[in-house]
């Protein structure tokens, strides 16, 4: 049973939480094969979609999935607010409370965002994504989505790779996985790889070939191009001939892996599109789970006590 009313990051919840949420997102997924999508628990409730960055999935999930509960929803555009008239960010969604919200779902550059918004009392704050630090719901389907593949997540071998320094996905994705007791290794550049990575309980290798040994569950990471401050890679190219996910480096894997990407990919960066469209690739079934998990969320943090 979850009992803070607000979901800042995978870091706060037992693997207890996550498996209600998990639980919860199998049945909205059911409701979704219906004929009939909309079901109404969060009739009367109001959702607030404050995105201070630029999404495609997370945002029209958690919008389509307000609307399948019946919620109304706020879609709170920043570059036609008072936000560029200097308005605060607190100001902003005290305002949005006065406007009934019982939920915010936010986006935001910079980490810990989401905590500050948190003191407001009586609205529950959701985590889309926070600078650097977590993206707590796109774990959330990233373990369903591997769920449904593999029956459990205990034992199996699961390899991030990519821009680590940068990836919000990874963070949260490293607290799911070692929570419910996967073994994760990272696969980087040295110069993508974060210090405070070390003290989390996951391998760590510089090499795609060594790493990719039989692993179950391949995560691909955008190379975040804008949050590069400096050069941590000589090239594009050079990125790609090291790091990219092509046909031959996923033959080292097996041919049970699956692969998995966030999303927005830059095709011929970390990933191949032969790879990103072939057999073993299930980045289309992340974003169609993504809508049943932020369901799930939405229903839940909808009904914890204020
Ligand atoms: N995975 C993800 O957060 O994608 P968007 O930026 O499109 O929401």
């Amino acid at each position: 049973m979850i009992k803070s009313k607000d979901l800042l990051g995978i870091k706060e919840l037992t693997s207890e939480e996550i498996y209600n949420i998990l639980d919860a997102a199998s049945n909205f997924k059911d409701v979704l094969k219906r004929d009939i999508k909309k079901v109404p628990p969060l009739r009367g409730k109001t959702v607030a979609n404050l995105f201070f960055e630029p999404s495609t999935r997370t945002r029209t999930s958690f919008e389509l999935a307000a609307k399948r509960l019946s919620a109304d929803v706020i879609n709170f555009s920043v570059p036609t607010s008072s936000v560029v008239k200097g308005e605060t960010l607190m100001d902003t969604a005290l305002t949005i409370r006065a406007l009934g919200a019982d939920l915010v779902v936010i986006r935001h550059a910079s980490a810990g965002v989401p905590h500050f918004l948190s003191q407001i009392e009586d609205i529950s704050v959701i985590n889309a994504g926070d600078g650097t630090n977590e993206h707590p719901t796109q774990a959330l389907l990233d373990l369903f989505t591997i769920l449904s593949h593999k029956k459990k997540i205990k034992g199996l071998t699961v390899a991030i790779v990519g821009d680590i320094s940068h990836s919000r996905v990874a963070r949260s994705n490293i607290y799911a996985l070692t929570k419910l007791g996967a073994k994760v290794r990272i696969i980087c550049p040295p110069t993508l790889m974060p210090a405070e990575i070390g003290n989390l309980d996951i391998e760590i290798f510089d090499s795609m070939d060594k790493g990719l040994d039989n692993v179950d569950v391949i995560i691909m990471l955008r190379l975040q191009l804008e949050r590069q401050s400096k050069g941590f890679f000589p090239s594009l190219e050079e990125y790609y001939n090291l790091y990219g996910l092509t046909t031959r480096r996923l033959a080292l894997a097996n041919k049970n892996t699956i692969v998995m990407h966030p999303g927005p990919m830059n095709r011929g960066v970390e990933i191949d599109s032969a790879v990103a469209d072939g057999a073993q690739s299930v980045i289309l079934e992340q974003v169609t789970n993504g809508l049943a998990v932020r369901m799930a969320v939405l229903y839940i943090y909808a009904g914890v006590k204020k």
